[in-house]
């Protein structure tokens, strides 16, 4: 194992009726509340009345900002920075899935901040403080609930880039799998496809003696895969929305990436930088190019890849090579993702090849791409290409 310093502040607040902690939840924190929210979903499932409602019982003086995109855009996170700072806004409330969360996050660091918001995201300046804010979480998926991280559209510059600061913790995030229950089959497949990559992005690395890492990740995959392909036929089932909504937390909070030295995260900075160019849902990216991914990280480590079939797969390795044994899990995993209906080529969102080179060129901005694999712009682009 690398050495490591774990902190995660963020308090849980899960189950059933659990939002009826909110109103105590908030009893620290000041009484102008600005409201984040997406294009409509917590108005049509009855999520906002109920926090509508919370709120004024609790005597709080709500500000709203709506609309928030999926793949979060600067120019919202930046009219949510100029409310707070207009209004005096003590803390935020974000209502929706990663994206509602993601944008919050940029709200709360950039209303104390002078600067242009952008400047966090491209690490150009560093956040030294922070609006408070908590979370109440719609969709299982990217783990924003309970990590520091954010992920960002500069629709301008059509780039899209995830950063993070201590200051993005939230303080608290409220988990009711009944608010999930409306999610549409499309978007629940995006998110077992989002929290099993994030697994597999911590999976892949380099470090040696991390029994316990390895073993909590497989057997999170194979139970995210066990109740995902239920889940899919039979979306009103509140025990697997319940199971899924704890592994997606899980996925990405940080504590199946103890001492990994950070894990790969190579697909996601190609699948931003897909998305940034083609607006495209973030899981349906990394259903597509996580398995050529692995097809050519698999050479460097075969032995690593061989475990995931083994362990995760089921494969057996009986008579064959451990690169057919690898190759096989690779090939399980995709047939596992198009079997609950995730997308499988560029093709499928009319992506063809003439912006490879320009999708390549903004993912290796910074150098390579990915620690298990340093991946150059020619690795890049062959994964791409592979992938169309
Ligand atoms: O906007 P509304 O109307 O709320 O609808 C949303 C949106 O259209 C809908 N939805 C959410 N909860 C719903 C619901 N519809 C019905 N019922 C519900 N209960 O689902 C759509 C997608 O929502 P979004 O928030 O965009 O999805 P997700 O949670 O997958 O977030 C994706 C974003 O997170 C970033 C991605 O890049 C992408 O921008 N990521 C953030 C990470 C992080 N902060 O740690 C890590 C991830 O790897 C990821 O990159
Ligand atoms: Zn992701």
């Amino acid at each position: 194992m690398h050495e490591f310093t774990f902190q995660n502040p963020v308090k849980l607040v899960f189950g059933k009726k659990s939002i009826s902690k909110l109103t105590n939840e908030l009893a620290a924190y000041g009484n102008k509340i600005l409201l984040v929210y997406g294009g409509g979903s917590i108005k049509r499932n009855g999520l906002y009345n109920e926090v509508v409602e919370l709120l004024s019982k609790a005597g709080k003086e709500l500000y709203e900002l709506p609309g928030v995109e999926p793949n979060p855009r600067l120019s919202t996170a930046k009219k949510g920075a100029a409310i707070c700072k207009e209004e005096g806004i003590d803390f935020i409330l974000a209502v929706g899935g990663g994206s509602v969360l993601d944008c919050t996050k940029l709200i709360a660091t950039a209303a104390k901040y002078e600067g242009d918001a952008w400047d966090f995201v491209s690490k150009k300046a560093t956040p030294t403080d922070a609006i408070p804010f908590g979370t109440i979480l719609t969709m299982a998926a990217t783990g924003s609930e309970m990590n520091a991280g954010s992920v960002i559209t500069n629709e301008e510059m059509e780039e899209k880039y995830g950063w993070g600061s201590p200051f993005n913790f939230p303080k608290f995030s409220i988990l009711d799998p009944t608010y999930t229950l409306s999610l549409p089959r499309d978007q629940t497949v995006y998110g077992i496809v989002d929290m099993m990559s994030h697994i597999m992005e911590q999976y892949f690395h380099k470090a040696t003696n991390t029994p316990l890492q390895d073993e909590l990740c497989e057997s999170a995959l194979r139970i995210i895969m066990r109740a995902g392909e239920k889940l899919v036929d039979d979306l009103q089932n509140y025990e697997l929305r319940e199971t899924i909504l704890l592994s997606g937390t899980w996925g990405l909070n940080g504590f199946l990436g103890m001492g990994n030295a950070g894990g790969d995260w190579g697909t996601h900075e190609i699948e931003h930088a897909v998305s940034a160019v083609y607006d495209i849902p973030h899981a349906g990216g990394l259903a597509i190019l996580f398995p050529h991914w692995m097809k050519h990280a698999m050479q460097l480590n075969p032995e690593r890849f061989a475990k995931f079939a083994t362990n995760v797969f089921q494969v057996d390795p009986t008579g064959k090579t451990t690169e057919e044994t690898a190759m096989e899990g690779i090939e399980q995993l995709r047939k596992y993702w198009s079997s609950i209906g995730a997308p499988e080529r560029l093709k499928d969102y009319h992506i063809d090849e003439s912006k490879i080179e320009l999708m390549a060129e903004k993912a290796s901005v910074n150098g390579p791409v990915g620690r298990f694999a340093q991946l150059t712009k020619e690795d890049v682009k062959s994964i791409l290409v592979a992938s169309l």
